[in-house]
């Protein structure tokens, strides 16, 4: 019997193969967003296994094979050189997990991983978000780009940034992403492939942990319990007004202010000014004011805050959970303006509070005591 015909796989540029769309090489010859008129079903609901549980401790199987590692911040980010994520063991997806989980964000630089390898990583974390409104790339709509061109807002008396093409405004101030669904992500990997220039287009991320920390007892003890109602309506309607279909039912729920992480059992803030609206049982003043208070608490916490400058082909990849991010759209004010990537953002559990659950702080502390005795 003569041996089965081996096929041969060629790999192009970006690590496309064929039969695959190279998106870095669609959006430099210019736009390519789908925005399919189709509808989708409600998102369904799912037991979330994180797989941090599985992880050692040590994240030996990542940290053995990489050639750098090192921390940005005391409280947010870590940088790992020498690991291709699409060439991640199940061992190393499961570390990794836990390190998402513990250090808020965790950056690679230049990755080869494609889309359609983000996807096979993505759904090992949990079931990937489909945007209800977002464009995706032809074919792949787990994938939401990440294209902001400058819309030339000055001659268009426009204050907000707008995508270049459709002319959306972009998702500008804190957010943590996609918070309005009842699953909510887990985490999000952006690779960003196309820089602005030199500078500019930087990320900043705030840890949800430290951010709780922070706060004065009397408040953590005020705000543990409380529930927010996160909403998707507006980003939903913003798209309708851009001629976009709303793809699923645009969607609020209720989450707590402070939620318990499943995997590192620490308590984190959970609010932020991107799509969290009112807290519930409070009057609207009330609400307005305190949720004024975190949003100003998380912006302004320079000390928890980690600010990353992306360098071509570097994935973040951050846990949502306890976290809240703000890309920067000062490359707008530049001559070179296009920065693009690409994301993929999985689903994970309906967020809960553990009144068992610990701080940070609590358990650093602990860590301190144990280490003297
Ligand atoms: C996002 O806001 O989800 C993307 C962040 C970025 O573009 O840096």
């Amino acid at each position: 019997m003569s041996p089965p015909e081996q096929k041969e796989t060629t790999v192009l540029d970006n690590n496309v193969k064929e039969g695959e769309i190279d998106i870095k090489q669609l959006a430099l010859e210019g736009y390519y967003f789908e925005f399919p008129e189709k509808k989708y079903p409600k998102l369904p609901v799912f037991e979330h296994k994180d797989v941090g549980h599985l992880a050692d401790p040590k994240k030996a199987s990542l940290f053995d094979n990489a050639t750098k590692v090192f921390d940005l911040t005391p409280n947010i980010g870590t940088e790992i050189h020498g690991i291709q994520l699409n060439q991640l063991t199940d061992q190393q997806k499961n570390d990794l997990g836990l390190l998402i989980a513990e250090r808020g964000v965790v950056f690679f630089r230049d990755q080869k991983i494609n889309p359609y390898e983000g996807k096979e990583l993505g759904s090992y974390y949990g079931p990937l978000h489909i945007h209800n409104v977002g464009g995706h790339p032809p074919g792949l709509e787990e994938v939401l780009p990440i294209y902001y061109e400058t819309f030339i807002a000055a001659s268009q008396q426009i204050s907000t940034p707008r995508n270049s093409l459709t002319k959306e405004p972009l998702m500008v101030g804190w957010h943590s992403d996609v918070s309005y669904e009842l699953q909510p992500p887990g985490f999000t990997f952006l690779k960003i492939d196309i820089l602005p220039g030199e500078s500019g287009g930087d990320t900043i991320w705030s840890s949800g942990y430290a951010a709780y920390d922070r706060l004065s007892p009397e408040l953590q003890k005020r705000i543990e319990g409380l529930e927010a109602v996160h909403s998707g309506k507006e980003q939903a309607a913003g798209a309708a007004a851009f001629g976009h279909t709303v793809r699923r039912e645009d969607v609020e729920h209720i989450h707590p202010l402070v939620r318990t992480h499943p995997v590192t059992k620490l308590k984190a803030l959970y609010v932020q000014p991107g799509f969290t609206r009112r807290i519930v049982g409070l009057n609207k003043h009330e609400s307005d004011s305190l949720l004024q208070l975190l949003y100003d608490h998380i912006a302004g916490g320079y000390d928890f805050h980690v600010r990353f400058k992306w360098t071509e082909d570097t994935v973040a990849v951050w846990d949502n959970r306890v976290t809240s991010h703000v890309a920067i759209f000062d490359y707008l004010d530049s001559s070179e303006q296009r920065r693009h990537g690409w994301r993929i953002t999985t689903q994970a559990e309906r967020p809960y509070f553990d009144p068992e659950s610990k701080s940070q702080k609590q358990v650093r502390e602990e860590k301190r005591k144990q280490a003297s005795v």
